[in-house]
């Protein structure tokens, strides 16, 4: 073999070696432009003030909880099923509703409702809420945190940009004083 192929497999070697590192470089540098991109390309500066629906209030029936689950308004491409979240449906009578989070107000395990009982059980630790999302016993120091809600259209919705929580901006919502 002379000097002269082997100088040419070299170079072509090399060649193929650029080219499939600018590949990868390429394909990495899409998500990481995405991420870096998105408050500017994603129009989600009002996503706090955006009414999530939930469903027909036909689908909630009087005098029961129900689980429903609703799609995070900040959501990204990427975030697939991440962004589905799940909270408690509440119907009181009418149009009175209750929407709660689905997260302990402990250290946020998911809460589970037991129709026979009228409880929201923690299964973490142990804390539980009556029906009303009030507090009746553990370590959690408060009810469970609770979406605004509002009916438009036959359409429940609720306010989901911003987490339940007991600060100012949530109570805001609310019309009320925070942790009322
Ligand atoms: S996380 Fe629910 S009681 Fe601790």
């Amino acid at each position: 073999m002379s000097n002269e192929t082997l100088l040419t497999r070299r170079g072509l070697f090399m060649k193929l070696g650029v080219l499939f590192n600018a590949i990868v470089a390429a394909m990495l540098a899409v998500p990481i432009l995405r991420y870096l991109l998105s408050s500017v390309t994603l129009k989600r500066a009002n996503a706090y003030a955006d009414w999530v629906p939930l469903g027909p209030v036909g689908q909630f029936p009087e005098g029961e909880t129900r689980l429903a689950t609703f799609r995070n308004p900040f959501v990204m491409p990427g975030d697939g099923q991440t962004a589905d979240t799940a909270c408690w449906v509440r119907r009181i009578e009418g149009e009175q509703f209750q929407v709660f989070a689905v997260n302990c107000a402990h250290l946020g395990c998911p809460v589970r409702w037991f129709p026979q009982s009228g409880l929201f059980m923690c299964p973490c630790h142990g804390g539980a809420y009556y029906r009303d999302g009030s507090r009746a016993s553990g370590p959690p120091e408060r009810g469970l945190f609770e979406y605004p809600s509002t009916i438009q259209l036959g359409i429940l919705k609720i306010h989901a940009g911003e987490l339940p929580t007991p600060g100012p901006n949530a109570a805001l919502y609310r019309k009320r004083p925070p942790c009322a």
